[in-house]
């Protein structure tokens, strides 16, 4: 008997604010036609000034619990994959098991950037299968908005707020072919020598402040393509299947022609692709959670459906999931 980690449930929450391109117009030099083009991206959801990343990922957090069916004290931690942190320390994790009263257990951020919430579920997948936790919260959550310069028309079109997650929980199965419900591999990448791509222009221990969002967006634009297709292509033969076998490729959502050249490369009709970056923007590590929950809320991700995660981000680091939902 192998034990599997399952997704039990998930959850999201997005701010009320929808920023749209037409507001972004009138914001900085750029048009609804630029945005709509080079990134796919119409509108996308903002936080509020008062409203923090915890306070995302707590409502997100609340929302994957009330669909599990499970209790707080039934959780053993959680794992929350997030750039934009209320605070340098505490995580926002241990927020998020206060407010939800989660009575024990594990409890910390993962810092990846948009790779954050495939790291994140690799490591609750490791604890799973260890046997060193049953039950795991493992949500993406970002205040993007609090890092883009808004007067960078380069990236401030681009990022967006949000969080979401899912329930994880550890199952024994005696079939371990990949039929079977629950997480069958993850592979995590990261080349730190690309780290100038993409990063902030500040921090606790250089400038003291948070810094904002620089980006070579070409040169990411590039290496997200062959990254995405590259580590997706891994986790295919590493479990014996072909792209055929996929029902649903939830990718990071940074941008609708990364998504369409991905999938064509990997020979994969765009219908099969879930596609949210049009209404949700790049939201980094919560990105593949909001699209996943909204795929399984609408019914195109049904029980038993064989779902393929990949993200890439800042660092640069990337990585795939593939799941039995
Ligand atoms: O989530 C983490 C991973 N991130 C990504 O995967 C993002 C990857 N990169 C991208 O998605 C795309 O590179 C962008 C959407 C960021 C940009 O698209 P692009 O087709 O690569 O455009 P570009 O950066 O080459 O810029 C083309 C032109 C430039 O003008 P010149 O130099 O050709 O005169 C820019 O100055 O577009 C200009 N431009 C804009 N124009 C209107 C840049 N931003 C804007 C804007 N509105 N917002």
């Amino acid at each position: 008997m192998a034990i599997k980690s399952v997704i039990k449930s998930t959850g999201a929450y997005l701010p009320e604010k929808i920023l749209s391109n037409q507001d972004l117009e009138k914001m900085v030099d750029t048009s609804d036609e630029w945005i709509t083009q080079r990134s796919g991206i119409k509108t996308r959801h903002i936080a509020a000034d008062d409203q923090t990343t915890a306070d995302l990922a707590t409502l997100a957090g609340r929302d994957a619990l009330e669909r599990s069916g499970l209790s707080a004290g039934e959780l053993d931690g959680v794992i929350v994959a997030t750039t934009t942190p209320d605070q340098t320390f505490p995580s926002v994790a241990v927020k998020v098991q206060a407010a939800l009263g989660i009575p024990a257990g594990l409890a910390f951020d993962v810092q990846a950037v948009c790779s954050g919430f495939v790291y994140a579920l690799a490591m609750a997948d490791n604890f799973i299968v260890r046997g060193q936790a049953r039950r795991l919260l493992v949500i993406g959550a970002e205040k993007m908005s609090s890092i883009v310069d808004w007067k960078d028309r380069t990236t401030c079109v681009l990022f967006a707020d949000g969080a979401a997650g899912v329930v994880l929980e550890a199952q024994e199965s005696a079939d371990e072919s990949v039929t079977a419900r629950g997480i069958h591999s993850t592979h995590l990448y990261a080349d730190g020598n690309l780290r100038d791509l993409l990063y902030t222009d500040g921090g606790p221990s250089s400038t003291g402040t948070s810094g904002h969002i620089k980006m070579q967006g070409r040169e990411v634009f590039k290496y997200a393509v062959s990254h995405m297709a590259t580590v997706v292509n891994e986790a295919l033969e590493e479990n014996g299947i072909s792209a055929d076998d996929v029902d649903w490729l939830v990718p990071h959502q940074a941008n609708i022609r990364i998504l369409e050249a991905t999938a064509k490369k990997l020979e994969m009709p765009i219908e099969k692709v879930v596609v949210t970056v049009d209404h949700h923007g790049n939201t980094s590590a919560a990105s593949i959670p909001l699209a996943l929950h909204e795929a399984v809320c609408d019914g195109r991700i049904k029980q038993g459906d064989l779902l393929l995660l990949e993200a890439m981000g800042g660092g640069l680091t990337w990585g795939s999931a593939l799941i039995r939902f």
